[in-house]
C-alpha cells in the first residue's frame, strides 16, 4: 500500500494539471454543437436594374437577377435591404415599374404556364400592399393618373385602381403590348407598332398612330424601331404623331438620356443627337462596347473594350471623367444609379462605380450556377492527418485479400493514435498560450483544433470563378480565381473533385484544371484527351481519378497508388444502365469490361441516379432500438439508385441496383406523377431519399425515404461484415444554391460533448484534492505503523 501511495502522489498532481485542459482538448461545448455558424446572402447575376421614380429616394436600387430574384439593395453599401425569390415556381418573364409619385413599385412575374402575378410592394422594406393574378403574360406596366395599366402579350390591357381592384379590360386586337409610357400604349404585331390611348370614360382603346418596324424601346417621346437593317429614331409630338426621325444602319445599341440620344455602332463609334431637335451634335471614334445614359442630363457613359468607363458631355463633347474599372472581366450590364454606375461583370462581381472610385462590390458568382461545393481541411488541423490516415486504412482494407493488409491497417491505426498522443503536449502549451491571447484567436485555435475551421470552395459554372470561403470567418472570401475553364452550358457536364487539398475541375472535352485549395493558385492545366473524344464520366476509385472516354478507355487524371484491384463502375444511358468491371491490364493500364445491363421498361427514361459518395464514412453499423436491441444497417459499397419516368403514363419507377451483379435489390412504382417537375434523389450509407410531384391522392410534392436493413428483425445481421468507421460526432454541413449556409450537425446527442451530469471538472478536481488530503493524513500514520512493526510492537 505504501509503495502505491508514493507513486500516486506525483501522478495525482499531474492528473490534476491535465484535468484542467481536458475540456478544451477532447470535446466541444454543448452550446457550440448544432449551431448555424453563418449564412451568406446572395442574389445572383444582375440582368436588369431599376431605380425609384420619386426623386430623393435614391437610397435604394432594385435588381432582377438571373437566379430569378428581385432584390432591393442599399445604394450606400450594397447590402440587401430585402429580396424575394421567384425561382421555385420558375419564371418565364418579369416586368418592374417604379410607381411615380409614390415610394412603391410594381413587380409582375409570369410563370412557365403563362399566367402572371402582379405585386405592389414598398421600396424600403418589401412589404406587400396587394397582389393580383392574371391569366396572361404581363409584358408592360404603366401608370395613368389614378389608374394602373397592365398590358399582356395577348393584347389585353387591364385598367386597375391603385388599390389593386380591377376596373375593366380593353384589347389591342391581338397586338402584343410592348410598352406603356405616360398612359400611352405601344403594341406590336406583324412588324408594325401601334400607338393608342385608353379612354377611361368609354372604356375603350383609341389608336392614334401606327409605325412600320419592330419595337426596340420608348422613352418619353423618343420611340426607337428596327426596320430591316436600320434603326429608326422617331420623335413624337404631343399628339403622338412623328415630328421628326433619323434612320441609321449598323447600330448596336441606343442610349437615351435626358438631353441626348447616343447611337453606338458595331465598330465602336458613338454618334450623339440632340434629344429635342434630333440634330447631330457630335461623333466619337471610340472603341465603345456599351453606351449607357448618363447620371446627368447631357451626359452619357461609354465603356471601352479595355473596361475604361468614360463619362462624356454629349453637348460639348468634353470628357468629364475616365475611370479604369478595377476588374478586367467583360461587362454584362451597366446602368446609371444616382450619380454612380452599377456594373455587373461576367465573373460575377457587381460593383457600384462612382466617377473616381468604386463604392462597393458584391461577389455574386457563388449564386451563379454553382456546380460544386467542397470542404477543404486546413493543414493546421489535426483532422487533416486523421483523414489521411483513415483514407490509407480504407485503401488497405479494400485491398484485403490477405490478412497481411488487415494487420498493416491495424499497425497504421495504432501508429496514428500514438502520433495523436505525441501532439498532446503541444495542445497543452497552445491552451496555456491561448489564455493570454485575444478572444478571437482563442476561438480560432479552438476551431482549428476541432477541424471546424475549414475552407468551403465553390465553383461557379456560369462565371468560371472559383471562390474559397472561410468557415470560421463567417464565410468571408479567402481567395477567388477567375477564368477557370468550367466547360460549356454553365458547367453542366463538368466534374469537380477534391484530392487532398487539390481541386480537380474536369470538363467534358478533357480540360483538367488543378487548383491548390489552400492558396487559390492554379498548379496545372492540361488537356488529357488526344483526339476529338469526349469524357463520358469521371470515375473515382481508391487508386485515383480517371476519365472514361467515348472509346471506352480509362485515361488517368490523377493517381495516388498503382491500381491493383478489381473495381466496379457503371454507365447510365437514356433508358438503360450498364455495369462494368475495371481491372488492371497487361501493361498496367486499366481495362473496362462490360458485365451486365439493366433495361428499363418501354416508355421509361432515366430521370436521375444517385450513389453513395466514394469513401463515405459509416458512423455506426446499426440503429439502437428502444429495448436496446440493434437493427443492423444494410451497408453495401456498390449500390446505385435509379429514378425512371414514363411521361405518357405519368409513372415513376425507383430501383436500387447492386452494381457488382446488376441485381435489382428493391423497386417501387408511383402513379399519377407530374413528369415535368424535377425528381431529386439522394443516397447515403443505408438510405435513399427522393422527391416527386404527385397529382394523387393529393396534389403536391412527395418525399419518400427508404431505410435499408439487414433484416426486418432486430439483432439479426444475416451475413455483414462491417465497414471501416471513422467515429466523428460533429460534421460541418453546407448548403449552397443561391445563398450559402454552413451548420454543424451532430447525430442525435453529440457524444463528444461533455455532459455536465456525467462529467464535472470541478468535482474531479475536488476528488483529487480530497484524495491528496487523505494521503497526507494517512502517510504519517502508516509510517508510524511500519516503524512499530519493525520494532515488533503492535
Ligand atoms: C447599409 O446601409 C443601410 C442604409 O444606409 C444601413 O441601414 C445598413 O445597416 C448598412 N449595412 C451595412 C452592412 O453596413
Amino acid at each position: 500500500m505504501t509503495k502505491s501511495i508514493r507513486i500516486s502522489t506525483p501522478f495525482s498532481l499531474l492528473a490534476l494539471l491535465l484535468v484542467l485542459f481536458v475540456s478544451t482538448v477532447a470535446a466541444i461545448y454543448e452550446d457550440d454543437a448544432g449551431v448555424l455558424d453563418w449564412h451568406r446572402t446572395q442574389i445572383g447575376l444582375t440582368s436588369a436594374v431599376y431605380t425609384p421614380a420619386a426623386s430623393g429616394a435614391s437610397d435604394y436600387v432594385g435588381v432582377y437577377t438571373e437566379s430569378d430574384i428581385f432584390a432591393v439593395l442599399h445604394a450606400a453599401n450594397g447590402s440587401i435591404a430585402w429580396r424575394r425569390s421567384f425561382s421555385d415556381g420558375g419564371v418565364k418573364a418579369h416586368c418592374v415599374l417604379s410607381l411615380p409619385g409614390t415610394t412603391d413599385l410594381l413587380v409582375a412575374i409570369t410563370r412557365p404556364a403563362g399566367n402572371s402575378i402582379l405585386y405592389r410592394t414598398a421600396w424600403a422594406d418589401g412589404s406587400l400592399d396587394w397582389e393580383l393574378s392574371t391569366m396572361g403574360q404581363i409584358t408592360a406596366l404603366g401608370a395613368s393618373g389614378e389608374s394602373l395599366l397592365v398590358g399582356e402579350a395577348s393584347g389585353d390591357i387591364h385598367v386597375i385602381e391603385t388599390s389593386g381592384i380591377k376596373q375593366f379590360t380593353v384589347s389591342s386586337n391581338g397586338a402584343t403590348v410592348v410598352a406603356i409610357e405616360d398612359g400611352v400604349v405601344f403594341a406590336e404585331q406583324n412588324d408594325a407598332v401601334t400607338v393608342s390611348t385608353v379612354d377611361i370614360d368609354s372604356q375603350s382603346l383609341v389608336e392614334v398612330a401606327r409605325f412600320e418596324g419592330s419595337f426596340v424601346s420608348v422613352e418619353s417621346e423618343i420611340l426607337v424601331l428596327r426596320n430591316a437593317d436600320s434603326l429608326v429614331i422617331v420623335k413624337l409630338g404631343e399628339d403622338l404623331q412623328a415630328i421628326d426621325s433619323i434612320t441609321e444602319s449598323d447600330v448596336e445599341s441606343v442610349a437615351v438620356s435626358e438631353k441626348v440620344v447616343v447611337l453606338n455602332s458595331a465598330s465602336g463609334a458613338a454618334t450623339v443627337y440632340d434629344r429635342e431637335s434630333l440634330g447631330e451634335l457630335n461623333h466619337l471614334e471610340a472603341s465603345a462596347t456599351t453606351v449607357a445614359p448618363g447620371a446627368e442630363a447631357e451626359t452619357f457613359a461609354v465603356l471601352t473594350a479595355e473596361n475604361e468607363l468614360n463619362i462624356i458631355n454629349g453637348v460639348t463633347n468634353a470628357v468629364i471623367s475616365t475611370t479604369k474599372l478595377s476588374i478586367s472581366s467583360p461587362v454584362l450590364t451597366i446602368s446609371a444609379v444616382g450619380n454612380d454606375y452599377l456594373v455587373q461583370y461576367s465573373n460575377g462581381i457587381l460593383q457600384l462605380v462612382s466617377e473616381s472610385s468604386f463604392v462597393w462590390e458584391r461577389d455574386e458568382s457563388i449564386a451563379a450556377s454553382p456546380i460544386a461545393g467542397l470542404f477543404v481541411q486546413l493543414p493546421e488541423t489535426a483532422a487533416l492527418d486523421i483523414a489521411a490516415g483513415i483514407r490509407e486504412e480504407i485503401l488497405l482494407d479494400d485491398a484485403s485479400d490477405s490478412n497481411v493488409n488487415i494487420l498493416l491497417a491495424y499497425v497504421k491505426r495504432v501508429t496514428r493514435h500514438l502520433n495523436d498522443f505525441q501532439a498532446f503536449p503541444r495542445y497543452v502549451i497552445r491552451t496555456l498560450q491561448s489564455s493570454f491571447m485575444a478572444v478571437d484567436e482563442v476561438e480560432l485555435e479552438r476551431a482549428n483544433m476541432f477541424g471546424l475551421h475549414q475552407y468551403f470552395v465553390l465553383v461557379s459554372g456560369r462565371t468560371g470563378r472559383v471562390v474559397a470561403l472561410d468557415t470560421f470567418l463567417k464565410g468571408e472570401t479567402v481567395w477567388a480565381l477567375d477564368g477557370v475553364d468550367v466547360g460549356a452550358e454553365n458547367g453542366k457536364d463538368t466534374t469537380v473533385r477534391l484530392i487532398g487539398t487539390d481541386v480537380y475541375i474536369v470538363t467534358k472535352t478533357g480540360i483538367v484544371t488543378v487548383i491548390n485549395a489552400l492558396t487559390g493558385e492554379i498548379t496545372k492545366t492540361k488537356q488529357i484527351l488526344s483526339t476529338d473524344q469526349v469524357i463520358l464520366k469521371v470515375v473515382e476509385i481508391p487508386s485515383g481519378l480517371y476519365a472514361w472516354t467515348t472509346s471506352d478507355e480509362l485515361v488517368r487524371i490523377h493517381e495516388t497508388a498503382a491500381p491493383t484491384e478489381i473495381y466496379y463502375t457503371n454507365r447510365v444511358n437514356e433508358d438503360s444502365v450498364w455495369g462494368y468491371m475495371i481491372s488492371v491490364g497487361a501493361e498496367g493500364n486499366l481495362v473496362l469490361t462490360k458485365t451486365w445491363s439493366f433495361n428499363l421498361d418501354d416508355g421509361y427514361t432515366v430521370a436521375t441516379t444517385a450513389m453513395r459518395p466514394q469513401l463515405d464514412k459509416t458512423v455506426n453499423i446499426g440503429q439502437v432500438l428502444k429495448d436496446r436491441r440493434v437493427m443492423y444497417k444494410y451497408l453495401h459499397a456498390n449500390l446505385l439508385s435509379i429514378a425512371a419516368i414514363n411521361s405518357e403514363e405519368r409513372r415513376l419507377q425507383v430501383f436500387l441496383l447492386d452494381t457488382v451483379t446488376g441485381r435489382v435489390l428493391h423497386a417501387k412504382a408511383h402513379n399519377e406523377i407530374d413528369s415535368a417537375r424535377d425528381i431529386a434523389l439522394a443516397q447515403g450509407e443505408h438510405w435513399l431519399v427522393y422527391t416527386y410531384t404527385a397529382a394523387a391522392p393529393t396534389l403536391g410534392e412527395q418525399l419518400t425515404i427508404w431505410d435499408l436493413y439487414e433484416s426486418k428483425l432486430a439483432g439479426n445481421t444475416g451475413l455483414l461484415v462491417s465497414g471501416p468507421t471513422a467515429l466523428e460526432s460533429t460534421t460541418l454541413v453546407a448548403a449552397a444554391g443561391t445563398d450559402v449556409y454552413v451548420v454543424r450537425v451532430t447525430p442525435s446527442k453529440p457524444f463528444d460533448v461533455l455532459n455536465t451530469i456525467a462529467f464535472s471538472k470541478q468535482q474531479l478536481i475536488y476528488t483529487v484534492a480530497a484524495m491528496l488530503a487523505v494521503v497526507g493524513y494517512l502517510r504519517p500514520q502508516v509510517g508510524k505503523k511500519r516503524a512499530n512493526a519493525k520494532w515488533g510492537v503492535e
